[in-house]
């Protein structure tokens, strides 16, 4: 059974939707960002503060190899977890690359004052946004089919989710 793999910027909605689409399909959840944070024992606001964001990668990089050799599992991803062409290759082989978008203002109401993520710590939050989104154009269109979530509740989401699975004979 194929894992089912959420890819997409921050604020997205890759947890919220991943975990209700885990819970509709009976399957287990992880969210790579808890997964480091569990095995370094730092919030990534820490990990990124403290040790940096190459440390970081290296840990998704090393947990997207992990997850590599699992199966049947839903999979949130962090939002720059395909800016490494060998973690594409990776995901792409454990499984079904479903991508996530929003406005960049629909993504800042999400994140909104939350501090806990580091790139767009400091200045103007929504132009950080635009400038990431710039930087990374295309980096998610890895993703064989992607959803638009500016509108839909995450279970609505979950539910389209579902709907592309089933249509594609994956469940
Ligand atoms: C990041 C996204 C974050 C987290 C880290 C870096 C990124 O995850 O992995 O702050 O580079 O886009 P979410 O996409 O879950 O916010």
């Amino acid at each position: 059974m194929k894992n089912i793999i959420l890819i997409g910027f921050m604020g997205t909605g890759k947890t919220v939707v991943g975990r209700r689409l885990a819970r509709i399909l009976k399957r287990d959840f992880v969210d790579t960002d808890a997964e480091i944070e569990r095995a370094t024992g730092k919030s990534i606001r820490q990990l990124f503060a403290e040790e940096g964001e190459a440390r970081f990668r290296s840990e998704e990089s090393i947990l997207c190899a992990k997850l590599a050799r699992q199966e049947g599992l839903v999979i949130a991803t962090g939002g720059g977890i395909v800016l490494n062409p060998q973690n594409v290759d990776r995901l792409r082989e454990a499984g079904i690359l479903i991508g996530l978008s929003a406005d960049p203002e629909v993504i800042l109401q999400r994140v909104g004052l939350r501090g806990n993520r580091p790139l767009l710590r400091g200045g103007n939050k929504l132009e950080r946004i635009k400038e990431l989104l710039r930087e990374r154009a295309g980096a998610y269109d890895v993703a064989e089919f992607t959803l638009d979530t500016n509108f839909g509740t995450p279970e609505q989401n979950a539910r389209a989710i579902v709907d592309y699975l089933r249509e594609r004979g994956y469940i």
